[in-house]
């Protein structure tokens, strides 16, 4: 049997932020990091929930949310008696709330705390999804975990929030949508409604990232990108992810790279292997995953008179969005040593064998499966 459910209200384009103008007589929390705090986007937040009986702002949040930054949330949580929670920035204000409420919850006995979500970045979909990655700092390892409770009640996508996201930022959360429509779209777990919900953000994707990244004031392209990065979340909430997130996940532990770089880092060497090109030249079938690339590969207008040009031609072009975007193509570009690198390794491949998003790759893969993945970045 398949299913699909969607359970966050999603209100969408210019102005959505006048929403929170609903919200009265409760005490809200927002949860969020310096920068927007510094920018005023926090209290420019706080003045819209001016009917709420009091708003208190969480500002502790780095990127890669830790266990210990979790607890100290669920904490100010108790000591505000929050009843509205915010979550308001990138994946990582967005995915500390979404635990910190879970935890809270809990701890207290309360219910149905209200979890509102506004990203500023188009990237990780967390503001419609069911999982929330931590990092446990001690053990290097980032878990993503998977609950339906953490999904938000309500998502608030207003383009304004992401014109200030330097080139960067857009670049890496941009691949992130695109690795997630991806990696979604070839899950062993695929329906018809993921799939739908995927090709829509990657052909959105494709065509506007590059826009928001060389004209990030460009308001249309942030709103379709804001719209890509829901669908993406959408898409894979129901069906997973692959391999390309599990070491994304576990490189990002061992060296902070940044989630969506470390994502684009890999990606066009992991499609390589789920195509399973070489596999299969000369056999009478191509792989599922290798049809549904070239698939995407048309509806993006890339040369695809066959399978195995069109895969060819998707990774090029994956490739070339690198380059463009002044993405790292390697370990060395990304500044982590080959010391470092061949210190952790196995330790990488381990993790990522165990992590969640490998049980959905279209792909089996072993130990030296991914070793030869980390080899095509593993280059100094
Ligand atoms: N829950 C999920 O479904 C899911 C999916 C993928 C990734 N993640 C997780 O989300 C985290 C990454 O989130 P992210 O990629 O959005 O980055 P992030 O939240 O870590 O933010 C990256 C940087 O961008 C800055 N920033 C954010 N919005 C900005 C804006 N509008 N203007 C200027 N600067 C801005 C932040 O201050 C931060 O310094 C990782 O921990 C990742 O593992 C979660
Ligand atoms: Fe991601």
């Amino acid at each position: 049997m398949l299913k699909f459910k969607i359970k966050t209200e999603v209100r969408f384009s210019d102005n959505a932020i006048e929403t929170l103008t609903e919200f009265s007589d409760v005490n809200a929390v927002i949860i969020t990091d310096a920068f927007m705090v510094s920018s005023g986007v926090s209290k420019m937040i706080a003045e819209k929930l001016s009917a709420c009986k009091t708003v208190s702002v969480f500002s502790d949040v780095k990127p890669d949310p830790t266990i210990e930054l979790v607890s100290q949330g669920v904490e100010y949580l108790k000591e505000h008696d929050a009843e509205i929670v915010i979550g308001l920035g990138g994946g990582s204000s967005i995915d500390a709330a979404k635990l910190m409420v879970f935890l809270y919850e809990k701890v207290t006995g309360k219910k149905h705390i209200k979890l509102i979500a506004i990203p500023t970045t188009s990237g990780t979909g967390s503001e419609v999804t069911q999982f929330a990655v931590v990092t446990d700092t001690e053990a290097g390892i980032k878990y993503p975990l998977v609950d339906d409770k953490l999904i938000p009640d309500m998502a608030i996508l207003d383009p304004q929030l992401v014109v200030s996201a330097p080139p960067s930022v857009t670049a890496d959360t941009g691949m992130d949508v695109i690795t997630h429509a991806l990696e979604a779209y070839l899950s062993t777990r695929w329906n018809d409604a993921a799939d739908a919900l995927a090709e829509k953000a990657l052909t959105i994707a494709f065509k506007y990232l590059p826009i928001a990244y060389k004209d990030g004031a460009n308001i249309k392209a942030r709103e379709k990108m804001h719209s890509a990065s829901c669908l993406a979340g959408m898409s894979f909430n129901e069906v997973g992810l692959g391999i390309n997130h599990s070491i994304a996940h576990a490189l990002g532990a061992k060296f902070h790279i940044p989630h969506g770089r470390a994502n684009a880092m890999l990606l066009p060497h992991v499609m390589e292997f789920n195509a399973d090109l070489a596999h299969n030249f000369g056999a009478s079938e191509d792989t599922r995953a290798a049809r549904r690339i070239a698939r995407i590969a048309r509806r993006i207008y890339l040369p695809s008179e066959n399978t195995k040009v069109a895969v060819t031609s998707f990774i090029e072009e994956l490739k070339y969005m690198q380059k463009m975007m002044k993405i790292p193509t390697t370990l060395a570009e990304a500044k982590v040593s080959r010391d470092e690198y061949e210190a952790v390794k196995e330790e990488i491949i381990e993790s990522a064998l165990k992590d969640a998003c490998t049980e959905t790759n279209p792909r089996p893969v072993t130990a030296k499966d991914i070793e030869k993945i980390l080899s095509k970045i593993a280059v100094w």
